[in-house]
């Protein structure tokens, strides 16, 4: 595909959005980003792109048809990359309205606005045309601890709104593909870790709380496993899909880094104890604290990313080791900039989750 048209990315100023634009215009795309800035979305995260020509935001809903449909007419992308959702498992269950407005209807409203700009290109665009939707491994539900690795055959069975939410917009895509032909492409990915996540996630929650010796909550028995992918190795991943992958196709991409939530926390307090030792703390492992369990609480996932090896020659770069050491770095030296994205609203947040969640 030629270079010199625009990547449409929705979501792109939220955790693996905004690492993606970073890794598209630093490798020359122009790219049009639309987030709508909910609590999730930081546009600092792409301070470095201010006044860069090849970078335009537009502050806009997935939900609104005629804002998809003037931002298709104006930038005229190549490609559409689909980020925008609500992505935590937790408020889900909290309060799922959100979910099913943006990660159903919001996927459908782009999908239609997408298939009309579309159907008005000339042949040779909509040759070259893709929507990329980017999903979870959650669609596929729990594994137990000796089930083989979720592949691309292995049937939907979300547990969470959340992952129902994804499922809804999975088939979606799906649906338009062989419905209507629309070229679309599906990445079903593992959990992300890296640099500009929400600290409301597992690992910048961990670092951050162990920094400033706070609790570290622990659902349940610490047992759930979760399969860690490196943000920049899940972007490098959806752009070879972009570019190589099968139309109608979709591809799971995961990190080969399946670890117990408890190794995972433990690790971080490692880390930060290496890194930023503070006598009246001491071990921080000992602010480990287990607390009343997710409900529905996934015990296990883990992704058989075989096909997107075979097929595009696509395998993670980067070891759990170097990248979980790097990520916790970066938290603990951005510690001041986070203070700016813990609103008061986010405030409300830990106390609704935590508050309840008394310890085990
Ligand atoms: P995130 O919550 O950090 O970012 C979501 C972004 O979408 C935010 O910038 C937010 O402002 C924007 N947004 C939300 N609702 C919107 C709306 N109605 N209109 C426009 N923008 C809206 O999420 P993330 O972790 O970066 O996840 C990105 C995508 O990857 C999601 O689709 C998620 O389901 C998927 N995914 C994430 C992970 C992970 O580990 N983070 C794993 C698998 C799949
Ligand atoms: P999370 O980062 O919310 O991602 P997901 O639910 O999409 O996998 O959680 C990762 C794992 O960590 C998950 O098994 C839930 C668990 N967890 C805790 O044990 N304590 C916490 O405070 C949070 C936020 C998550």
């Amino acid at each position: 595909m030629k270079k010199d048209r625009t990547i449409l990315v929705t979501g792109g100023a939220g955790f693996i959005g905004s690492n993606f634009v970073l890794q598209c215009v630093a490798a020359g795309d122009a790219v049009v980003n639309v987030d709508l800035l909910t609590y999730a979305g930081n546009a600092g995260n792409l301070a470095e792109l201010d006044g860069n020509p090849r970078h335009v935001f537009v502050q806009a809903d997935i939900c609104n048809e005629n804002a998809m449909a003037l931002v298709l007419r104006e930038h005229r992308p190549r490609a559409v990359v689909h980020f925008a959702a609500e992505s935590h498992v937790d408020r889900s269950i909290a309060s799922p309205d959100a979910f099913i407005r943006t990660n159903v209807h919001g996927t459908f409203t782009l999908l239609e606005q997408a298939r009309r700009y579309w159907t008005g290109l000339s042949e040779g665009e909509r040759a070259e045309f893709r929507f990329l939707h980017v999903s979870t491994d959650e669609v596929y539900g729990s594994l137990r601890p000796d089930d083989p690795s979720f592949t691309e055959e292995t049937a939907y069975a979300p547990n969470s709104p959340y992952a129902a939410s994804k499922a809804g917009s999975d088939h979606l895509v799906r649906a338009y593909f062989h419905t209507y032909g629309l070229p679309t492409l599906t990445t079903n990915c593992s959990n992300n870790y890296g640099p500009f996540q929400f600290p409301e996630k597992l690992i910048p929650l961990v670092i951050l709380n162990a920094l400033e010796g706070k609790v570290l909550p622990v659902y349940g028995d610490g047992g759930n496993v979760r399969d860690w992918l490196y943000v920049e190795d899940h972007c490098t991943a959806i752009r070879t899909v972009l570019e190589r992958g099968r139309l109608g196709e979709t591809y799971n991409i995961g990190g080969n880094s399946e670890r117990a939530n408890l190794e995972v926390v433990r690790t971080i307090c490692h880390l930060v104890d290496e890194m930023r030792p503070d006598a009246a703390i001491g071990d921080r492992s000992r602010l480990i604290q287990f607390v009343a369990d997710r409900p529905g609480h996934d015990r296990r996932y883990a992704i058989d990313a075989s096909k997107i090896a075979r097929e595009l020659s696509w395998q993670p770069s980067m070891r759990f080791e170097d990248c979980f050491r790097q990520t916790v770095g970066w938290y603990l030296e951005q510690s001041r900039c986070v203070e700016d994205v813990r609103s008061g609203a986010y405030r409300d947040w830990i106390r609704q989750n935590y508050e309840e969640r008394t310890a085990r």
